[in-house]
This record gives structure tokens, C-alpha cells and sequence, in this order.
């Protein structure tokens, strides 16, 4: 029989994801925090939510975390309880979006797995499930200089490999062998697919255009630290 994954412990590797993932993303909680602020609502969507650093940070009434990574979402299952809805869903794919509808949209750290071409086409699946007046934000590193063509990118379920971590990736691998030795996640470690990142970092105008051709209003940059930027959206109440 499979132990249950205890709020403990998943609390635990949820905290030591958040410290990791710094390295990756400065200025992360500030960033996170603009996302929050963006999103207030009703319903929320954490879009490729991992561990939940984000919806554990929504103040919305009804938060829904969709990821791909079977043993990210039984952590963010077990630390973030009822609160928050957990959905599996595969974003590389059209057709996650079937039925669902919310009044705000966030991603962090998240959509630069996505190469061109198909993250276009993710803003047009938003831009679809939002409702009249539903705002989307993006915090992603989005440098201010020419776009940085993806690579091949590396495997492991989101890494972001084309930061510049330093020692980051060192206590990610560290990270990543925690979680899969637990015996709770043991099913959740057997049932993942091992994807790539595209590791697709464009500038922020390349988001704002993209957002804009799949159709929102009212897009901007709305914070910038460094590298590290949010851009919001909103679809049109008619
Ligand atoms: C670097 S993590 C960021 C997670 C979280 N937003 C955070 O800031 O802690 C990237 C996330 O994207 C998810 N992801 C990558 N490809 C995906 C896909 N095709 N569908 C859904 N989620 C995906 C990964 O599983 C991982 O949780």
C-alpha cells in the first residue's frame, strides 16, 4: 500500500522548491506578489503551477493549479489542501482548456518550456478561457535586448536550464532526487513523462505582440526588476 504523502512534508519540499527556484527567477516573490495583486477575483487559474508557489499566494476565492508533472501536483495536492483545486493537464497539447472558464489567469517561471509557435497558440487557449473583463499575467525572465532563439532545451519536466543558475542547478538535481525518493510519490515518480523545456526567453515585446494577436487588450509590461518582468493582459468585456 502506498503511504499518503503528509501536509509536512509536502509543505517541506514546496519550501525548499520556492528557495531553488530563485536562483532561476530573481526577484521571484516580488514578482509573484505583482501576480497575485493582478489577479484578484473570483476564480483563479495557475497555469503550469508545479509545487503551488503561486496559488499558495492567490488571494482568490476559487484557485485552480493545472500542471503536467504528476509528482509536482500530488505536493501541491497534499501542502495546499482544499483550497486549491488540482488539475492534470498537458499544456504542450490543445485541448487542456475544454470547459473551463476563469476570471484570472497566471503563469510563473513557467511558459518558457514553450517554443514559439506553440506558445502563441497557449495565449489563444487563454484568451478562450477567460472570462469577459479576465485578466492574464505573465512573470517570466524577458530581457529587454533581441530574442533568444529556443533550444533543444533540457529534460526534466521544466527545467529551466537556460538560466544562468550558478550553483542552482546543483540544489535543483538535489531537489528533484528528494522528491522521487519518497515512498509517498513513488506512483506519481513512475507515472512521469519525462518532457523538454524550449527554453524560450524573448523579450517582453515579443509577449505583448503575441498577446495581442491572440486577441487581449490592454497589454503591458506592468513590473520589471532586471531580466525578470510581468506582463498583463485583459480580454475585452464584450
Ligand atoms: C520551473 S517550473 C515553475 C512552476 C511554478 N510556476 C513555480 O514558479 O514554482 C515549470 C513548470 O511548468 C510545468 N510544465 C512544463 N511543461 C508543461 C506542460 N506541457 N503542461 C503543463 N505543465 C507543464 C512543469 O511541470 C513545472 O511545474
Amino acid at each position: 500500500m502506498t503511504t499518503q504523502l503528509s501536509r509536512a512534508d509536502a509543505e517541506d519540499l514546496r519550501r525548499s522548491w520556492d528557495v531553488r527556484q530563485e536562483p532561476f527567477l530573481p526577484h521571484r516573490d516580488e514578482a509573484f506578489a505583482v501576480l497575485a495583486d493582478v489577479a484578484v477575483g473570483r476564480r483563479a487559474l495557475d497555469l503550469a503551477g508545479g509545487t503551488g508557489a503561486i496559488a499558495a499566494r492567490l488571494r482568490n476565492d476559487d484557485v485552480t493549479l493545472l500542471d503536467v508533472d504528476p509528482v509536482l501536483l500530488a505536493i501541491a495536492r497534499a501542502a495546499l489542501g482544499d483550497r486549491v483545486a488540482v488539475l492534470a493537464a498537458d499544456l504542450g497539447v490543445p485541448g487542456w482548456d475544454a470547459g473551463l472558464e476563469f476570471d484570472a489567469v497566471v503563469a510563473g517561471t513557467a511558459l518558457h518550456c514553450f517554443a514559439p509557435d506553440r506558445l502563441r497558440e497557449l495565449y489563444r487557449e487563454v484568451h478562450a478561457v477567460l472570462a469577459p473583463g479576465g485578466v492574464f499575467a505573465n512573470a517570466d525572465r524577458m530581457p529587454e535586448g533581441e530574442p533568444v532563439a529556443p533550444d533543444d532545451g533540457e529534460p526534466g519536466g521544466g527545467e529551466p536550464g537556460a538560466a544562468e543558475p550558478g550553483d542552482g542547478l546543483a540544489g535543483w538535481r538535489e531537489w528533484w532526487a528528494r522528491a522521487l525518493a519518497h515512498p509517498a510519490l513513488a506512483d506519481a515518480a513512475r507515472n512521469r513523462v519525462e518532457g523538454g523545456s524550449a527554453d524560450f526567453y524573448p523579450p517582453a515585446s515579443w509577449h505583448v505582440d503575441a498577446l495581442r494577436a491572440a486577441g487581449f487588450r490592454d497589454v503591458e509590461v506592468r513590473w520589471r526588476r532586471g531580466d525578470t518582468a510581468v506582463v498583463v493582459a485583459r480580454r475585452a468585456r464584450v
